[in-house]
């Protein structure tokens, strides 16, 4: 590999650990000597900000929410529009997730979105404000009037299709929770934002913190809250924080009033009213029921996807008309698959909780719609990969060898987000039946749950585990010409409905593609003059949910 001029200069031959940014750049991780030197850079810089009358708000994690949530906070102001917090922002210095710390220290946002804010805001707070550092040395929790925890709290599965064989992974969690207990003053605030197993705050982390206290000698209890983010990486990133409803609550008074008071500085309460909850796990159960509620109507639309499919129905036409209906208007249509990070693992989270946490041991029979809505999204994505199959079919070709474009890699629109999105399903099913798969996204640079796919989403817990031939996967690249990715491909999924696939013209696209190709629709994305003009054209166009498309397709053949 050549050596650009920037990776001299970032790179030093230390233990020759580095961690790599998504657009190559290397970072040597820090060595146990530079700890110091930065913690002093750290006290200087909140000395000041505290001179200037700045509260230090630590964030522990700048993952998707923390660092926009870092930012927001930093770009607050009080009463008379002086910024009112100095943020640092505390990251491990992983191979995996250090590089987010020089990143963001330069003023870039370590997440992509469309959201053009999300740039502005990290640029203005790190190199106009000044009210925006980020850093490896978690001692500077000892510095903190307030922290936020927007660490990750995962649930692995053991099998795919059984969310109930699955355990929560708290891991990254206690371990932040506990090295808050060790360094943060007495008086400090600590907010957990991390989506937890329902008791989690006050029966794992209270007591993790106390303990922590304890040893240090520290008489009073933690101020330990919980306020569950609900953001919505994407155009609305910023405001899904900001500008949106907050539910929260502390563990004790004392601790619910900073938290209230907190919320209210940093975010718009006025416009956006604050839910304050008696006790944690009332906050920590909203959350897990909001998002098990919505994967639960996601889920109950797959049958009736089916049953649209196989009866001459248009699923996209039939929600449309339901959606007039004022009462029904939040249903909507299940993509390949119901990813992102939060849907998949949230209902898992409370169905582990009840057991593990909370001591009942009759999850199973008390449990039935929330697991198994869960499963039923984390397989849909395999009836793609039988369109796929059945599209070449139709046109008298076979799936093991076709040249496959799957154009979308994320899990929703516009977003860079890729984990467990339901197209990573669709291409190792495709895969396994034998297909050469090909990707193209305009929002994500490495799709790293194909090309690390032995350490993504974490060891031993890649999807890869559920399917045969996947060794191949790894060398898989995103293309961003979407002309380029076309060129001899015989199939191609919409499987994400980003903007640079609504408008595409079916001319265009056989062209490119260097003949008809089968296509096949995740998304409602075709409108019925596009599946005509496929058709028309000599290709073959399948659709989750879409049935009607085989009247359009006999239409044509008839030349009406
Ligand atoms: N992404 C979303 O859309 C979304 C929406 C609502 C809620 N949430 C919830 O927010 C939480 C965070 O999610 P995310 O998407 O930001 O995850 P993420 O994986 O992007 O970020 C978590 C970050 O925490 C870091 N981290 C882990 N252990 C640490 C430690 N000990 N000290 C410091 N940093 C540490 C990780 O390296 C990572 O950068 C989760 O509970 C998630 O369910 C996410």
């Amino acid at each position: 590999m050549r050596r650009t001029k920037k990776m001299v200069k970032t790179q030093r031959p230390t233990d020759g650990q580095f961690s790599t940014a998504p657009d190559g750049e290397r970072f040597a991780l820090p060595r146990p000597a530079q700890y110091a030197t930065e913690m002093r850079r750290l006290r200087k810089l909140a000395d000041k900000a505290r001179a200037e009358g700045r509260e230090i708000v630590v964030v522990m994690g700048v993952g998707f929410v923390g660092a926009v949530m870092a930012a927001i906070v930093a770009d607050s102001v009080d009463r008379k529009g002086r910024p009112s917090k100095f943020v640092i922002g505390c990251q491990r210095p992983s191979t995996r997730s250090y590089w987010k710390i020089p990143l963001l220290n330069r003023g870039r946002a370590p997440v992509s979105a469309e959201d053009p804010e999300v740039d502005r805001m990290i640029a203005r707070c790190v190199n106009d404000k000044k009210t925006l550092v980020a850093t490896y040395n978690s001692d500077c929790l000892s510095l903190a009037d307030c922290v936020v925890v927007d660490v990750q709290c995962d649930y692995l599965k053991t099998e795919l299709g059984n969310m109930a064989s699955g355990e929560a992974d708290m891991a990254a969690l206690e371990a932040t929770m506990r090295t808050i207990g060790q360094k943060i003053p007495p008086k400090c605030l600590t907010l957990i934002e991390t989506t937890v197993a329902p008791g989690t705050t006050e029966f794992v982390a209270w007591p993790i913190m106390k303990k922590a206290f304890a040893a240090r000698g520290i008489r009073s209890e933690p101020l330990l809250a919980h306020s569950f983010e609900r953001v919505m990486p994407g155009r609305e990133y910023v405001s899904s924080i900001r500008d949106f409803w907050r539910v929260c609550a502390g563990c004790n008074a004392k601790a619910r009033k900073r938290v209230e008071k907190f919320l209210r500085e940093v975010l718009n309460t006025k416009d956006f009213p604050l839910t304050v909850m008696d006790r944690p796990i009332e906050s920590e159960t909203t959350k897990i029921v909001e998002n098990s509620y919505r994967a639960t109507i996601l889920a109950f639309l797959n049958e009736w996807s089916l049953f649209a499919e196989r009866n001459g129905v248009d699923l996209i036409k039939v929600i449309g008309a339901i959606g007039m209906r004022p009462t029904h208007s939040n249903i909507i249509f299940p993509g390949p698959g119901i990813g992102g990070y939060c849907l998949p693992k949230d209902g898992g989270l409370g169905y582990w909780a009840y057991r593990h946490i909370l001591g009942f041991e009759d999850g199973e029979s008390v449990f039935r719609i929330t697991p198994t809505a869960i499963d039923i999204n984390d397989t849909r994505g395999l009836h793609v990969a039988e369109l796929v199959r059945d599209g070449l079919r139709n046109m008298g070709r076979y799936i093991a060898g076709a040249e496959v474009l799957i154009c979308g890699a994320s899990y929703r629109q516009d977003v860079g987000d890729t984990r467990y999105s339901g197209s990573e399903l669709v291409v190792r099913k495709l895969t396994e039946m034998g297909a050469e798969a090909r990707v193209h996204d305009p929002y994500v640079d490495h799709w790293y749950e194909l090309e690390k796919q032995e350490e993504y989403p974490a060891v031993g817990q890649s999807w890869k585990r559920f399917f045969r031939n996947q060794a191949g996967l790894e060398d898989l690249r995103v293309g961003k010409d979407l002309k380029a990715s076309l060129k001899g491909a015989e199939a191609v999924v919409l499987a994400v409905p980003h903007e640079a696939y609504l408008e595409l013209k079916p001319e265009d696209v056989v062209k490119w593609a260097g003949g008809p190709l089968a296509v096949i629709d995740c998304f409602g994305i075709l409108l019925d003059a596009t599946i005509r003009r496929y058709f028309e054209l000599g290709c073959e166009v399948k659709a989750l949910g879409r049935g009607h498309i085989q009247r359009i397709k006999e239409e044509v053949r008839k030349g009406r």
